[in-house]
């Protein structure tokens, strides 16, 4: 964990990271970062497009190279994709680079927010089983970040105020 650093959300799809970290990037005055986008924006063309033609394993280098990019940028707020903070390695660049934040909404919260899952190939609605198990899986890793954001029946903006004031309990100040 490194105070002085990036905040990086982590947490499933459709956890409200992009959302609550824009709110939160509002609130510290830093910028924001969605790691997804630089991939998108690196590769031009979608990440539908990138699984479809070239495979979630050039996916998983994309979204490495564009967290190191990210890593590398003054401090911000960085949203990550779900299947990011579940690598060693990526892991590891969070916790030197910056303090990790786990978004944590239940999972009818989540399902609800993922509806039909436009542009998320990794989502199928039509296998909820399937897509459960995936989430209790990924819980492990994502338990391994400094912070813990459970449900909350709050807006983004006042989750982000609340993210806020548990950062500035550890020492991280706008
Ligand atoms: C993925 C999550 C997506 C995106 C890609 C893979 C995953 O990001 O990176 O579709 O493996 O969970 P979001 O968490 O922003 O949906």
């Amino acid at each position: 964990m490194h105070l002085q650093g990036h905040v990086y959300l982590v947490g499933f799809m459709g956890s409200g990271k992009s959302q609550i970290g824009r709110a939160l990037a509002a609130e510290m005055g830093w910028s924001f970062l969605d790691v997804d986008a630089i991939v998108v924006e690196k590769e031009g063309r979608s990440i539908q497009e990138i699984f479809a033609t070239s495979g979630e394993t050039r996916f998983r280098e994309a979204e490495r190279e564009a967290l190191l990019t990210a890593s590398r940028a003054p401090r911000a707020v960085v949203a990550t994709g779900g299947g990011l903070f579940l690598g060693r390695d990526p892991r590891a660049l969070i916790k030197r680079t910056g303090i990790s934040v786990w978004l944590d909404p239940t999972w009818e919260e989540i399902r609800q927010r993922l509806g039909h899952g436009e542009g998320r190939p990794l989502w199928n609605e039509d296998r909820p089983v399937a897509m459960r198990a995936s989430y209790e899986r990924r819980r492990a890793a994502y338990a391994l970040a400094d912070l813990r954001i459970g449900p909350s029946r709050d807006a983004p903006r006042q989750i982000a105020k609340q993210v806020r004031s548990r950062l500035s309990r550890l020492g991280v100040r706008p």
